[in-house]
């Protein structure tokens, strides 16, 4: 592989998937990691043997790098992935893309215009079951699909969100269980359904007002061009992990789930009804433990980083699309906006009408 020097943008948590990421891939080089908190980037450059830890992007660009990978909080990307495209350099930036519609429009114009690759991480699209589903829709083994669910049943401590005092404010997270977690199911069930037209949903705060502003749960309708429908399940209130599962029915009559329970382990094809390949499980479990903390399910996730992570270096360097483009990654936040704003209107939202406009996110 030609050789390509890469940098780190943010050195929080889930910066330590990136690096292990990049530094499996044969010719890339981690260059170095920025985080305006200099401290972190330091001790982050000294545990993964960076030659450089410095504050901003533009400092880190400066470096000479050709790519990197965007790992700040989410109402900071669109600022990071613009600079980076201005200056050149190919991004993949952590999800979900932005916290409204908007800024992913501009992200993506930027990207765009600069010609460089845009990727989004969504790692869960890696996991061989996801992808047996999506195949299995792309040669007719399961039709059309006609009916999804996502269930999102998660566990968060109450620290989960005081600790970290950004998580679950409007302007500093841009939104709760949906905008953070049940994302990366909604763009499974995306990826699955095809293109959504319109949504209506509720949020609500029950478990965690203490400490956020944001909802900490959700329930919605989402419809698709197909004429196909689904619901959506979210919440980080429950007492038990149940972790994470999207579910199709496929013209054909057919099930298929992906199932992630513990959450952040790998998802399995749960349910399977295609004809002579019936499989029923469970893999829920008393034995198992589920109530991980967020490090725990972060660490499950690396392999699945890594496969993301390779295939954008790839795309890079062979100038293909990445495996999860802007527009991809626009189209699960539009869901997401979309239900705030049918939760504050009490209406339908056409998520058409608002394809190619500046939509804001409305609280
Ligand atoms: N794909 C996944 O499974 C997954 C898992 C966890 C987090 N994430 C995403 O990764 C992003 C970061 O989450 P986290 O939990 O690591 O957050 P974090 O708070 O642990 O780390 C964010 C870091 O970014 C730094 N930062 C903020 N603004 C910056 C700027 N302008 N330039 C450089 N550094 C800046 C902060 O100082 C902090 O160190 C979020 O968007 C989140 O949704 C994805």
């Amino acid at each position: 592989m030609a050789s390509l020097r890469v940098g780190i943008v943010g050195c929080g948590k889930i910066a330590g998937n990136h690096a292990r990421a990049l530094q499996q891939i044969p010719g890339v080089e981690v260059v170095g990691c920025s985080d305006l908190d200099l401290d972190r980037a330091r001790v982050f450059a000294a545990r993964y043997g960076l030659a450089n830890a410095v504050r901003t992007v533009d400092e880190l660009i400066a470096l000479g790098i050709d790519a990197c990978t965007v790992c700040t909080p989410h109402p900071v990307h669109e600022q990071v992935v613009i600079t980076a495209a201005e200056a050149g350099v190919h991004v993949l930036c952590e999800k979900p893309i932005a916290v409204d519609v908007a800024a992913a429009d501009r992200m993506i114009e930027a990207a765009d215009r600069a010609d460089i690759t845009f990727g989004v991480l969504f790692q869960r699209r890696f996991w061989p079951a996801a992808r047996r589903i999506r195949n299995a829709i792309d040669d007719g083994t399961l039709g059309t699909p006609t009916l999804g669910e996502v269930s999102v049943i998660l566990h968060r401590p109450s620290e989960y969100y005081a600790t970290d005092a950004w998580r679950g404010q409007w302007d500093t997270d841009g939104g709760g269980v949906l905008m953070t977690q049940a994302v990366h199911q909604i763009d499974m069930l995306q990826w699955f359904m095809g293109e959504a037209v319109s949504v209506s949903g509720h949020i609500r705060t029950h478990t965690h007002g203490a400490h956020i502003e944001t909802e900490d749960s959700a329930s919605a309708v989402v419809t698709f061009t197909s004429g196909a429908t689904a619901t959506i399940t979210a919440t980080t209130g429950a007492n038990y992990n149940l972790g994470n599962r999207v579910t199709v029915i496929g013209g054909t009559g057919a099930i298929a789930s992906v199932l992630e329970f513990p959450e952040g382990r790998e998802g399995v094809n749960e349910i399977w009804t295609v004809p002579g390949q019936l499989a029923l499980g469970t893999a829920f479990s008393i034995d198992v433990h589920a109530n991980l903390d967020v490090a725990d399910v972060n660490a499950g996730l690396a392999d699945f980083h890594t496969l993301q992570v390779q295939d954008f270096a790839d795309a890079v360097l062979t100038g293909r699309e990445p495996a999860v483009t802007g527009r991809d990654a626009r189209a699960s936040l539009a869901i997401v906006a979309g239900i705030y704003e049918s939760s504050r209107t009490g209406r339908v939202v056409d998520l058409q009408a608002t394809a190619h406009s500046a939509m804001k996110v409305n609280r």
